[in-house]
């Protein structure tokens, strides 16, 4: 079974996500890891973004590997190496936007995840996954906060990483991602048909689980 999670940057998406697999005894996915640690590897690659050819043999040679037995927690490795925090960087968080639109790399992660869902019961968190990777989803969700909530939110990520930021610049860095990520041609981050909206901006984290996962219930007591 999936439950799908999409939204913005800094809604709550992974937090959420990872707290209802765990109480679920579900897997915790998250698709925008993936696409991360494709960045990741063009960046140190130096693959020219705008050539098909360099993206297309890059995308054939890129060992990815994904490894879910961490205790529940997703871990990504790049060749045998573990870049599951590195893929955090503002580099890579600055360019996957432009990697994410990418068809060919969409097609090639697509197609992972869903090969992943068929075992196994996760909780998947990205910005296309009710709209296109698993629509016939029995519980999608789609999170959203206001700017300033979510601007905090990421901030509290890169000082995990020992990354100094500006609130402003990680606000209009938000923005202009948004902007990309909805207005792409290919699987634009969207309110997927029949998505439960949860809006997290006044909610404490405890709420916004709990609001999730009262949901899963009276639905499947239906
Ligand atoms: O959730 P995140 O910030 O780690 O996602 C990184 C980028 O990946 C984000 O800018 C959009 C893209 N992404 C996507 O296009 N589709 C997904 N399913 C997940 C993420």
């Amino acid at each position: 079974m999936v439950i799908t999670i999409d939204g913005a940057a800094g809604v709550g998406k992974s937090s959420t996500a990872k707290e209802l697999a765990k109480r679920l005894g579900y897997q915790y996915f998250d698709t925008g890891a993936m696409y991360r640690a494709v960045t990741f590897y063009f960046l140190a690659e130096n693959v020219d973004l705008e050539s098909n050819n360099q993206v297309t043999k890059s995308l054939d040679s890129i060992k990815l590997h994904i490894d879910f037995s961490f205790d529940k927690e997703m871990r990504i490795f790049l060749d045998d190496e573990d870049i599951s925090l590195k893929i955090r960087s503002q580099e890579v968080t600055s360019t996957v936007s432009i990697v994410s639109a990418i068809k060919e790399v969409r097609d090639k992660m697509v197609k992972i995840q869903r090969s992943f869902a068929e075992n196994g019961n996760f909780v998947v968190e990205g910005r296309d996954i009710g709209t296109v990777v698993f629509p016939d989803a029995e519980h999608k969700f789609f999170l959203q906060a206001d700017y300033d909530v979510r601007a905090k939110r990421r901030l509290a990520d890169f000082e995990k990483i020992n990354e100094a930021k500006n609130i402003n610049e990680i606000k209009k860095d938000l923005e202009k991602r948004d902007k990309y990520d909805s207005t792409r041609k290919l699987s634009p981050l969207k309110i997927p048909n029949n998505a439960t909206i949860v809006d997290t901006t006044f909610c404490s984290f405890d709420d916004q689980v709990n609001q999730i996962l009262k949901h899963i219930e009276k639905m499947n007591e239906r």
